[in-house]
């Protein structure tokens, strides 16, 4: 486990106290989560209370599980536990309570370090988020190395969270913002990636899968491509780590960002992964307390490795919280998970290519559980809310991607974002919907 440096080493009566909480909360962990058998999708389903309740009088199906997913039982009551019995700040207090808060907080750290196989526990680093994470790289890594003339590479489905930052520091460094253009399918044309790549690229920052049109983009691809010319890559991997196995050594990318909150885990908390080369070189983002070494008015230097990018009292139940959401999705296997999304997107885009009138949006070859369609005639908004009205929830407008609406012509879609909770009823209550909200509008 990594200790904060201003910790001294435990004392044996400390390790005894922890390893008696841990045991209790493990076997917490282990009646609420009761996972028993792997591939039972509905007992699976019964774990998310959520999914259980009415909605304007009908039964509710949650289809915007791209904009939040829903937290099992297991990750909200370990987050009540921590708040009722073990809260205290981390990395501080030499007392038992904050010794083990920050135990259990860091605990999320190893897990994240185990599920996406980075190199050291100082590659990880917490964030509010995938946008921090983004705001993070853009302005620590970017402020200190990018410089007039310089361009960054981003694709036309980004979501704003990786266009705005990059403009930002675009502005503040006189770098230019170059765009890598998908085509109708919604796939990124390679071959304008290959050729947009120069000297001057200081950057690629790319989408792994497309929140909105769900297109899962050639990011290993993306990537040695751009080593070649020595350029780092940062892949936003919000939509991609929930859904699917990421290796980021395999893939070799330079800054992977996503989200606790799409992970059954909740708001606030998120992961930046770097390279510990780039990340030991980067200044820090914020300054406060836990990210410093020494402090004097003259001169202040900085902590190490991940607690650098830290500063200040951090979410610290969100943390505990997300470590107990990927105990959760590993009983389950990523795996398991991603085999059923698909077979959940494919029963989908089956019965919704059978609705007349109905167009789906983004259709690459290579897609995650995100089904983007309109309906002739029928704005998504109106056609959002009537679904609303009979419990059916998808989000609806430009999905944080206002350059994809503006590639297709249109203000929007309707999104429907499939989980391994969902099932086929919720499709069928879906496509029920569509048509009585074609029967609506006449
Ligand atoms: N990025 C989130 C979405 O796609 C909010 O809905």
């Amino acid at each position: 486990m990594l200790r904060h440096p201003e910790l001294d080493s435990e004392s044996v009566a400390v390790k005894m106290l922890n390893q008696v909480q841990h045991d209790l909360i493990n076997e917490m962990n282990q009646t609420t989560t009761d996972i028993t058998a792997k591939t039972n999708w509905a007992k699976i389903r019964a774990d998310f209370p959520v999914l259980e309740q009415q909605m304007n009088g009908k039964p509710l199906v949650y289809l915007d599980n791209g904009a939040s997913s829903q937290m099992p039982k297991s990750v909200s009551d370990r987050m009540d536990a921590y708040h009722k019995h073990e809260h205290a700040n981390v990395h501080r207090g030499i007392h038992s309570l904050s010794q083990h808060a920050t135990d259990a907080y860091e605990s999320a750290r190893t897990k994240v370090k185990e599920l996406i196989n980075a190199g050291s526990l100082e590659e990880i680093i917490y964030t509010t988020g995938t946008t921090d994470s983004i705001n993070l790289v853009a302005q620590s890594y970017g402020r200190s190395n990018f410089k007039a003339g310089d361009e960054i590479l981003v694709s036309e489905m980004e979501h704003h969270a990786n266009i705005v930052p990059w403009q930002m520091i675009a502005e503040e460094t006189g770098a230019a913002l170059k765009v890598i253009p998908m085509n109708d399918k919604g796939e990124l044309l390679m071959d304008e990636f290959h050729a947009l790549l120069s000297d001057k690229t200081k950057m690629v920052a790319v989408v792994h899968v497309s929140n909105a049109l769900g297109t899962i983009n050639p990011v290993k691809e993306i990537i040695e491509t751009a080593h070649q010319r020595d350029i780092p890559v940062l892949i936003d991997g919000a939509q991609a780590v929930p859904h699917s196995k990421v290796d980021v050594q395999a893939l070799g990318a330079d800054f992977y960002t996503f989200s606790a909150h799409k992970m059954c885990g909740p708001t606030g908390f998120g992961i930046l992964y770097g390279k510990k080369k780039l990340l030991e070189a980067m200044p820090p983002y914020r300054g406060g307390g836990d990210m410093i070494d020494k402090v004097t008015f003259e001169k202040t230097t900085w902590n190490d490795l991940p607690h650098k990018f830290e500063a200040g009292t951090p979410p610290i139940a969100a943390g505990v919280g997300f470590s107990t959401a990927i105990d959760y999705l590993n009983e389950i296997g990523i795996e398991a998970i991603a085999e059923r999304e698909h077979e959940l997107l494919e029963y989908a885009a089956e019965k919704l290519n059978q609705i007349e009138k109905l167009t789906i949006v983004g259709t690459a070859d290579k897609k995650a559980s995100v089904i983007s369609f309109l309906l002739d005639g029928i704005h998504p908004t109106d056609a959002g809310t009537i679904l609303d009205q009979h419990g059916i929830a998808v989000r609806t407008g430009h999905h944080c991607a206002q350059p994809i609406m503006q590639h297709f012509d249109i203000p929007g879609t309707l999104r429907a974002s499939i989980s391994f909770y969902n099932n086929e009823e919720d499709i069928e209550r879906l496509v029920e919907g569509i048509e009585l909200v074609k029967k609506f509008f006449g």
